[in-house]
């Protein structure tokens, strides 16, 4: 029975942590200051420097998070082979990526008409 409680516990807790996996805040301070993705994309990530420069200020987290690891798999057989973003996602943890989607799809951007 102690067990079956334990391990109760022990779900609520590992769902709460996951719940609280991704922190804005700190992604903001990855995408303004430490990585300065702004330094392309633009004030607010929604500005970008050059046209061919995507804006991404209000895109869904998971598909941030996902194009993040894509442009990591140099592989040459999945991911994306982009040099200038290959080498901008190369040092990101996995974590760092959650809180950098996660501040991008806080945003207020011009590409997303509704929410
Ligand atoms: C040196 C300029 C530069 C910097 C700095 C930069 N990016 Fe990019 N980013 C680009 C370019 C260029 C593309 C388009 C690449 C392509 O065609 O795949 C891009 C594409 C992306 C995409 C794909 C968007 C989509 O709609 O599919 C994401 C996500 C992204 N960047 C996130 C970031 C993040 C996060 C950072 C900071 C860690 C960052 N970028 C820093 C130039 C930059």
């Amino acid at each position: 029975m102690k067990k079956i409680a334990l391990s109760v516990v022990l779900l609520v807790l590992s769902v709460l942590t996951t719940a609280q996996a991704a922190d804005v805040a700190n992604g903001r301070e990855l995408a303004t200051k430490k990585y300065a993705c702004v330094s392309c994309h633009g004030e607010n990530l929604n500005k970008p420097i050059d046209p061919s420069y995507p804006k991404l200020a209000g895109q869904y987290p998971d598909y941030i998070a996902q194009a993040l690891v894509a442009y990591q798999r140099t592989n040459g057989t999945s991911g994306r082979g982009n040099a200038i973003m290959a080498s901008q996602a190369k040092p990101l943890t996995r974590k760092e990526i959650a809180d950098i989607a996660a501040f991008i799809g806080s945003l207020q951007g011009d590409l997303v008409s509704h929410r």
